[in-house]
């Protein structure tokens, strides 16, 4: 496993290693959700690349980038044994030089949900991911269900742009008790943690419904707003019932439906959904 830092490294390693190559990009503080990215990536291509980047053109000024927890020594034992084959972990400065000033815009699909509560995060999310595309030029690049709109928003860029990179979507990996592996759950106390399982319970109540034949957007909506109210320590941001491509908000659900949630608990935000 090879660490590079800067971007030349990481165009040797390419040049020295043939074969299909699959990225996984990450902001670090790994856990299993990342690791069964990793895990489908080492599957499917000769070589695996990992990013591991906070990176700081998505995080809102003010924001959680300082806290973000940064781990790389002990990520980098969590990737020894899935034969990763390079890890890209550059400074700040080598991805953003000072005269930096080059950004890539998803118009119409960053709008809603997080786009609407997080301005300028995909404008961040969509600029770093093209530099990774660029600097490791990966077959496939592997993101997970969990950040739904992301991955629209990649998927999008990727076939607007021409960019020539497979998007593989891996499914959410949950705790035992269905809260979603996120880097941020490190934020919560114990009586939040507790507290934050209400997003799947919320989840579930959706898909209990429709699978009972429920197709009205604004009941789905309404069913999850009755059980995330049901926890005093959650406060609701968004919450979606929405066309799974285009993510406009459904009167009426004709076959698919994602189900997505923005929570804050105490101050730290939670997201999560299930696509139907
Ligand atoms: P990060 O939050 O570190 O997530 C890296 C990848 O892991 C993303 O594709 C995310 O959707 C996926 N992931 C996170 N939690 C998951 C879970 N519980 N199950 C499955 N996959 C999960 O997302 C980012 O970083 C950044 O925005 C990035 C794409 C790296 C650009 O900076």
């Amino acid at each position: 496993m090879h660490l590079a830092k800067t971007i030349s490294e990481v165009r040797a390693l390419r040049k020295q290693f043939g074969g299909s190559w699959g990225l996984v990009p990450t902001m670090g503080a790994l856990h299993e959700g990342h690791l069964s990215l990793v895990q489908r990536a080492r599957a499917e291509n000769d070589h695996v690349a990992v990013s591991i980047f906070v990176n700081p053109t998505q995080f809102a000024p003010g924001g959680d980038f300082d806290k973000y927890p940064r781990t790389l020594e002990r990520d980098l034992q969590r990737l020894e044994p899935h034969g990763v084959d390079l890890v890209f972990a550059p400074a700040n400065e080598e991805m953003y030089p000072p005269d930096f000033q080059t950004y890539v815009n998803v118009e119409e699909i960053t709008k809603p949900l997080e786009g609407a509560k997080r301005p300028g995060h995909f404008r961040g999310v969509a600029t770093v991911v093209t530099k990774l595309f660029h600097i490791v030029q990966p077959d496939r690049a592997y993101f997970g269900q969990k950040d739904a709109q992301q991955v629209a928003v990649i998927q999008q860029m990727v076939r607007d742009l021409n960019i020539p990179v497979e998007i593989v979507v891996g499914e959410t990996v949950r705790e035992a008790d269905g809260l979603a592996m996120s880097s941020r759950n490190a934020y919560l106390s114990p009586d939040e943690r507790r507290a934050a399982t209400i997003l799947y319970r919320a989840l579930c109540a959706a898909r209990d419904a429709f699978q009972r034949g429920e197709r009205d957007g604004e009941t789905l909506r309404v069913v999850m707003r009755q059980v995330l109210t049901q926890e005093p320590r959650a406060v609701v941001e968004y919450v979606s019932a929405a066309d799974p491509l285009t993510l406009q908000e459904l009167d009426v659900v004709q076959d698919h439906v994602l189900v997505s949630m923005a929570v804050r608990i105490g101050t730290t935000r939670l997201i999560d959904n299930f696509l139907l």
